[in-house]
Parts: structure tokens; C-alpha cells; sequence
């Protein structure tokens, strides 16, 4: 596309998945205020996110990325959050410790509130009423006025992005952080989990290595990266009138960035390739997702990738597939393939949760945890038999003990998820059975490094 670029030629092409906004001149006085309103984030750390997942392309580090399906105002605390970021510690240090492998931390979060849908309009009874799009856009609750997008919300979403990003990175760099403190990321109701005395093992010989480390000479105190850790955010790019707002120039390259979060992803919902959805993400130099889905071709992939990173520039694109568990052996393959012959430079991420998701029994949106393992093995194998790097994973979890997927070792049933299903939209992982996964996934990054020799070049090049 050689089409000149500016933070609204989106506005010219098709678009999809938008709200109805019944005032226009509301919408555009919000964006407009948006716009004078500080960046979240800084261009250098997108910068620097860039460089870590061209790492993980190389097969040098693995992606962490999870979070809310969709955050929430009524469930904005800091103890949903610390408890968040507590669940996604371990799991780091699980895969960073079990594996021997650097893990680069993203979270689906201070930012993850608008959401696609597969019906403009909701119908119950005889009363049909627009579609819940997101706290950003409109309230879940079922009626005209709660339906209605309203967008002040905007200013609440963006608000409530500020504080949340300020407490993670409070725990990030103040002391929370600190594999020191490992025993004590361990949240009550797992304690009497079967996750516990393997994490409590897992945590006991890390202090070990720890107190080996300090007896040489290095300690927590006077090494910050034993004290600290580099946290990145997420969400997808839906609401371009937002995101157009929040995108800023940088003054020490000249380029435009998003400042809303680090890394944005196109959902499988907006990623035809003349739309308005890409000529957005285009144009901004952040790290971005390409969810890839069944209906993603080869072709089409190429041609996408070719839109968006035309210099093939390492840690630009991360592909997320989430193709469910029983497609992903054949969906994937010809993806890989394609990309490999045209040599171009991608981290593959697996998404578990949304090619697995299914009516239980008693009514509930579900995602079986069995489902989501076996997504998560095959896609390590495909990659195994292709010859290339599984280099990420793509959650939706939480750290509150909900009971929202069925299965995991404390085996939630049918029956049981009536018991504390809170999610505003998709079944969420919840703390042990994140923890689960994250054992599983040590243990396969552990396989599959220890059978690829890489150039000593790259190794030394670190
Ligand atoms: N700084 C390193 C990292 O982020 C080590 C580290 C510090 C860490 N605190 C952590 C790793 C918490 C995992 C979890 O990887
Ligand atoms: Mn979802």
C-alpha cells in the first residue's frame, strides 16, 4: 500500500464491528479531549517489547500474554489486580525456572475493554436490543438505556487504564516483583490446591539458587533484574475513534506510535485486508497480533503481513492461532509453511481459549481446560515436525478463583460452574489452573529447546 498514511485515513475505508454512537458530536468532543490526555505508554517501551519479541522469533525467549476477555469497571480493585499479577509471576517464573527460558511478559490489560460480536443486536423474548460491545462502549445490563453506547465511557476506560497500569507498574519495579518473593505469590485458595507443593517445590529451589547466588556475590540489592521485572500491556485495536486519539508522534524518532498500549492485535473479526482495521495498524510502529483463525489462508496471511511489516522487521508481528483443539494438527501447518518459504519473521503464539469454547450442559459459555491442553501440545508439535519455534502463548485468565472453563486437576464440572462464574464475556482460566498450564508449558519449552541446536552466532549475539 503506498497510500499516504495519517492517524485517520482509516476513516476512509470500510469499517466493521463499530458502534452506533446516537451523537455524533458527543463522540467526537470525547475524542477530541482524549487526544490533549497524557500517553500511557512511551514509544521506547514499545521499542524495547519490539526487540524482546524479535528474541522470541529467534526461538531465545517465550511470549506470556493472557488476561481479561474483557476488563470490567465493576470489577476495577487492586485486589483483582495484584491478584492478577500474582497468578502471572508464577507462571513466568514457572516457565522462566522449569525452562530455562527468558519469558516476556504481556498482559491483556489497562486497556482490554471493547469487544466484537457476532450479532449487532441481542434478542430476548420479543425485546431485541443492540449487543454488549465492552465497558467502553456500553453496559452489559439488558435494557435500552444500559444498551445505548455512550462515549463518556471512553474517558471512564481510559481513567480506569491509567490507575491499573500504575499499580502494575508499582509491583513491575517496587519490590513486589523480587524473585525473593516468590513463596508469597502463592494466592490463599490455591494453597490446598495439587498446584501448590509443585509450585512450593518449584519455589524452594529457586530460593536456593538464589542464596547460592548472593553466597558469589550477587543478590537482589545490588542486581535489578533479580528485583524487577519488564511488564508490557495489551488489547485489541477494535475502537479505531480511540485508539486514533491516543496515537502520538514520538519525538525522538519522528514516527507514530500507539501510546494506548504496547502492543495492539487485530482481531478475526476485523482483519480483511482493505479495511479500516488494518490501515489503522499500518501506520503505527508498536509491536501488533494477527489473531489467525480457521478461515485464515496462507495467501491471505501473506498478504497482511506484507501490509503491515513490508521490511519484514523482527518482533513487528505475532501471529496468535487460535484454531481449537482438534483443527490446529492441519489449519496450522500450511500457515507455517507459507510464512517459512517467504522467509518472513514472526513469533507464533498459540491461543488456546477461543477455537475452544462450547455450551455446557446447564446453559454456560465454557471452555473445557482438556480442550485447551491439547490445543496447546498439538501446536508444540506442529512446530516440532515444521521445524520452527512455538514462541508464545495467548490467555484469557484471571487470578480470582472463578469457575468459568470445566476440567483442570481440581476437576470443575458442568454443575459446578453456576458456583462463581463472573466474566463479562469469556470463560477465563482461573489462578490454579493457570498455574496448571504453565507447569505443562515449562515442560514442553524444555523439550523443544533442548532438540534445536541454535548458530552459535545467535547465541553470542545476545
Ligand atoms: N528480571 C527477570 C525477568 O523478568 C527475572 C525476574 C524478576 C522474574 N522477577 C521475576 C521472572 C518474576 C519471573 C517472575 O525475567
Ligand atoms: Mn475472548
Amino acid at each position: 500500500m503506498a497510500d499516504r498514511w495519517t492517524p485517520d485515513s482509516w476513516r476512509t475505508r470500510l469499517i466493521v464491528q463499530v458502534p452506533d454512537y446516537p451523537d455524533a458530536g458527543k463522540l467526537a468532543d470525547v475524542e477530541k479531549q482524549l487526544a490533549t490526555f497524557p500517553p500511557l505508554v512511551f514509544a521506547g517501551e514499545a521499542r524495547n517489547l519490539k526487540k524482546a519479541l524479535a528474541k522470541v522469533a529467534a526461538g531465545e525467549a517465550f511470549l506470556l500474554q493472557g488476561g481479561d476477555c474483557a476488563e470490567s469497571f465493576e470489577e476495577h480493585s487492586a485486589n483483582n489486580i495484584r491478584d492478577f499479577f500474582r497468578v502471572f509471576l508464577q507462571m513466568a517464573v514457572v516457565m522462566t525456572f522449569a525452562a530455562a527460558s527468558p519469558v516476556v511478559k504481556v498482559g491483556r490489560i489497562a486497556g482490554q475493554f471493547a469487544k466484537p460480536r457476532s450479532s449487532p443486536t441481542e434478542k430476548r423474548g420479543d425485546v431485541e436490543l443492540p449487543s454488549y460491545r465492552g465497558d467502553i462502549i456500553n453496559d452489559n445490563a439488558f435494557t435500552a438505556e444500559a444498551r445505548t453506547p455512550d462515549p463518556v465511557r471512553q474517558l471512564m476506560a481510559y481513567r480506569q487504564s491509567a490507575a491499573t497500569l500504575n499499580l502494575l507498574r508499582a509491583f513491575a519495579t517496587g519490590g513486589y516483583a523480587n524473585l525473593a518473593n516468590a513463596h508469597q505469590w502463592m494466592l490463599g485458595f490455591v494453597k490446598d490446591s495439587p498446584q501448590s507443593k509443585r509450585y512450593q517445590d518449584l519455589a524452594d529451589r529457586l530460593t536456593a539458587a538464589l542464596e547460592f547466588m548472593r553466597a558469589c556475590g550477587i543478590d537482589p540489592e545490588s542486581h535489578p533484574e533479580l528485583r524487577t521485572t519488564d511488564f508490557y500491556i495489551s488489547h485489541e485495536a477494535l475502537l479505531l475513534g480511540y485508539e486514533q486519539a491516543m496515537t502520538r508522534v514520538d519525538s525522538t524518532s519522528g514516527d507514530w506510535y500507539s501510546t494506548s498500549g504496547h502492543m495492539l492485535w487485530i482481531g478475526d473479526r476485523t482483519r480483511q485486508p482493505d479495511h479500516a482495521h488494518l490501515e489503522y495498524c499500518r501506520g503505527i510502529k508498536n509491536p501488533l497480533g494477527i489473531k489467525c483463525g480457521p478461515s485464515s489462508t496462507p495467501d491471505g496471511l501473506l498478504r497482511l503481513i506484507d501490509t503491515l511489516n513490508s521490511d519484514n522487521e523482527p518482533g513487528r508481528i505475532t501471529l496468535i492461532c487460535r484454531m481449537g483443539a482438534d483443527k490446529v494438527s492441519d489449519l496450522l501447518p500450511p500457515l507455517i509453511r507459507a510464512v517459512e518459504r517467504e522467509k518472513r519473521i514472526v513469533v507464533w503464539s498459540c491461543d488456546p481459549m477461543h477455537g475452544n469454547t462450547v455450551t455446557s450442559a446447564s446453559g454456560y459459555k465454557t471452555r473445557p481446560f482438556d480442550l485447551i491442553l491439547r490445543e496447546v501440545k498439538n501446536f508444540f508439535a506442529v512446530h516440532a515436525a515444521e521445524g520452527t519455534y512455538a514462541g508464545g502463548v495467548h490467555l484469557e485468565m484471571t487470578g480470582t478463583n472463578v469457575t468459568e472453563c470445566t476440567g483442570g486437576a481440581r476437576a470443575i464440572t458442568d454443575a459446578e460452574l453456576t458456583d462463581r462464574y463472573h466474566t463479562f464475556c469469556d470463560p477465563r482460566l482461573n489462578a490454579d489452573q493457570a498455574i496448571e498450564l504453565a507447569f505443562l508449558l515449562a515442560e514442553l519449552l524444555k523439550a523443544e529447546r533442548a532438540t534445536k541446536v541454535r548458530p552459535l552466532a545467535a547465541v553470542s549475539g545476545l
